[in-house]
């Protein structure tokens, strides 16, 4: 297990990237949400020095798409998954280069399948064979040949029984059963203006085991190739999805990545054997691994009180600006950042029920944080909030100001994002449209 404080994070010993939080909070009123993007930095460096040398490592931007953030990954030379039209935009203007952008999602519109062959998307990742026909008619029409990968539902994984017990989600809606992948392979080759890659399949989210990770990657390996050779094609890109995972609890141990580059290397080294799968490359695209430790979201506590002997703190912002703990059940780690609580942890010391502001008894951060001596007015941060954090919550909910986004780099402080005060929404109402 690696000891917390050695952890990769935006936070150590009371400061955020290295900065008083104080000072960012007078800087950018609370609450608000801080990258740090050394982290962010640390965390390619580190899976990518695990990664063989046919293995190419894209940002799964739906995980924290701020311009900024998507930016400073552009700047590090990775590829990025977009899942929108939307998405597509941002990586645009962030500079991620277009043929490094990889299109993958259910329901794509016709516009937004318009948008990505104009735009020269290297490769998009056909869910249905309706897709399929829907975007080779756009390319035709466009004049283009669209590469593209074949998105293999988990619920239909054969072969990787590990990893497809864990990995069933959505119950169908992502990718095609192994029959409509095969049918939808001789579509592809059969169409003129789509040129079939190979195969994407997404295992399952927030995986801490190495074993399980890479055994998800030779089972898409081994039905990719399957396909290809089938169809008759040559494999040329397998996408494994993303899926590594990160510890949310102080005893939770981290993704062994040692252990992963050992069995990615098997994987690597089977692969350059086979003729069928010597020339292709694999893609990993993770979303929460780069940006979940280098992300916080600070609050500020309003009230304290004890009901019925337990101690409640009830911080400026809550579920409306975190969903993740209640949308998934997973508490985050919630540590103070200033006053009589922070930085300590006093054995059998009584918890701390930490709470937003919001008229929902829903709205709770931590049921038990060891945070005895909380008072208002102390800054408490939300740790590995970086990765599906503002991008997944409900802001609109109460009204509350939108937090600020701020991104740090070498401890220099910039805002990214400001902070959105309802009136901005208000604005989007009319006063005409009757009620
Ligand atoms: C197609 C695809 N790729 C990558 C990701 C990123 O997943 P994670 O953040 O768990 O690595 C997702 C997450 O939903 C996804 O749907």
């Amino acid at each position: 297990m690696t000891p917390t404080a050695t952890r990769p994070g935006i936070h150590h010993a009371g400061l955020l990237g290295g900065v008083d939080p104080e000072a960012l909070a007078a800087r950018f009123g609370t609450p608000f949400y801080a990258y740090d993007l050394d982290v962010v930095a640390d965390q390619v460096a580190s899976l990518r020095e695990v990664l063989p040398p046919s293995f190419d490592l894209a940002y799964a931007a739906k995980a924290n798409p701020l311009l900024a953030v998507l930016r400073h990954l552009a700047s590090l030379g990775v590829r990025v998954d977009v899942a929108s039209g939307g998405e597509l935009r941002h990586v645009l203007r962030a500079g991620f280069d277009p043929g490094r952008v990889v299109f993958t999602g259910p329901g794509k519109r016709d516009e937004e399948l318009d948008a990505a062959v104009g735009a020269g998307v290297g490769v998009v990742t056909v869910e249905s064979r309706n897709e399929l026909r829907r975007l080779a008619a756009i390319a035709a029409a466009r004049g283009r040949v669209q590469p593209v990968l074949l998105r293999l539902s988990m619920s239909a994984a054969g072969g990787n029984e590990r990893v497809r017990i864990i990995g069933d989600e959505g119950a169908g809606k992502f990718g095609m059963d192994l029959g409509e992948l095969r049918a939808a392979a001789a579509d592809a080759v059969a169409l003129p203006s789509l040129e079939p890659l190979g195969v994407h399949a997404f295992g399952a989210s927030n995986l801490l085991d190495a074993g399980l990770l890479a055994a998800h990657v030779e089972a898409t390996v081994g039905t990719a190739a399957a396909v290809a050779r089938e169809a008759g094609f040559e494999l040329r890109l397998v996408d494994a999805g993303g899926g590594l995972g990160i510890p949310y609890r102080d005893e939770e141990p981290a993704l062994d990545l040692e252990a992963l580059g050992e069995r990615l290397a098997a994987v690597g080294g089977r692969m350059a054997a086979d003729p069928a799968t010597a020339t292709a490359r694999v893609v990993v695209e993770p979303g929460r691994f780069l940006v979940g430790a280098a992300g916080a979201y600070v609050a500020r506590v309003i009230d304290t009180k004890t009901v019925e002997g337990s101690r409640v703190a009830i911080l400026d912002g809550g579920i409306n600006h975190v969903l993740r703990p209640v949308l998934v059940g997973q508490e985050h780690r919630v540590v103070a950042l200033t006053g009589a609580a922070a930085g300590r942890v006093t054995p059998g010391a009584p918890s701390v029920t930490v709470a937003g502001p919001l008229c929902t008894g829903l709205d709770i951060l931590a049921r038990a944080a060891p945070l005895d001596g909380l008072a208002a007015g102390d800054l408490v941060a939300v740790l590995d909030t970086g990765a599906y954090g503002a991008t997944e919550a409900m802001p609109l909910f109460l009204s509350h100001a939108m937090p600020a986004e701020v991104v740090l780099r070498g401890g220099v402080p910039a805002l990214a994002r400001p902070r959105i005060e309802p009136e901005t929404w208000l604005g989007w109402h009319l006063d005409d449209a009757g009620g």
